[in-house]
């Protein structure tokens, strides 16, 4: 229960690995932090908002152009709550939007509009972890101070063995320990 009053955004990005998402939300809220999910479109293609926000007791953000509660708009409301900004799984089309400053979404503006620590959680077919513009994007992300958990070696779900499997569940759960407490 060591997360006590800590305040996570979960970020799920459009990887198959965004069904593991469930399982990250429901350790951390077990470890007592308070969790808000925000989720690109694409993400929505792999696990439903209704799990997340049920796993969560919060409300999913998937949507920036939808009318906020209160005035001011969700992503910079997130942005400003939040103690650590967790991304995963994160895609290499997220990673991209991330190095570039790209914000097209709500995960994306979030990103930029948030002063919290960012930890970046991958996951991918192994080219396209292994291709250039992915590390040198990471890369990017690295030298600005934000953590990367190391992508795990296995079966990936396109078929093929290598780098690339979103780091399990504890691995992520104890990067975020190490960062909060
Ligand atoms: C079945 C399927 C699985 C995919 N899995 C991944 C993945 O694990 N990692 C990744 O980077 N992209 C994956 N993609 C591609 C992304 O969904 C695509 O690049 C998308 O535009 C990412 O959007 P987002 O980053 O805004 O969530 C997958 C696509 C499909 C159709």
């Amino acid at each position: 229960m060591n997360l006590e009053g800590k305040k996570i955004a979960l970020a799920v990005t459009g990887s198959i690995a965004a069904y593991k998402a469930a399982d990250i939300c429901s350790a951390l809220t077990k470890s007592g932090a308070e969790v808000r999910v925000l989720m690109t479109p694409e993400a929505k293609a792999f696990i439903a908002p209704l799990t997340l926000q049920t796993l969560s007791r919060n409300p999913v953000a998937q949507d920036m152009w939808a009318l906020p509660e209160k005035w001011q708009p969700e992503h910079i409301e997130i942005a400003t709550w939040a103690d650590l900004f967790l991304v995963a799984p994160a895609t290499a089309n997220i990673i991209a939007c991330f190095a570039v400053g790209l914000a097209p979404d709500i995960v994306s503006a979030t990103y930029l509009a948030t002063r919290a620590p960012a930890l970046i959680a991958p996951a991918m077919n192994c080219n396209m972890l292994e291709h250039p513009a992915t590390q040198a994007n990471l890369e990017i992300l690295r030298s600005r101070g934000n953590k990367i958990v190391e992508p795990a070696n296995g079966r990936l779900a396109c078929g093929t063995e290598g780098k690339g499997c979103l780091a399990s569940v504890e691995t992520i759960v104890e990067t975020v320990k190490n960062i909060l407490v």
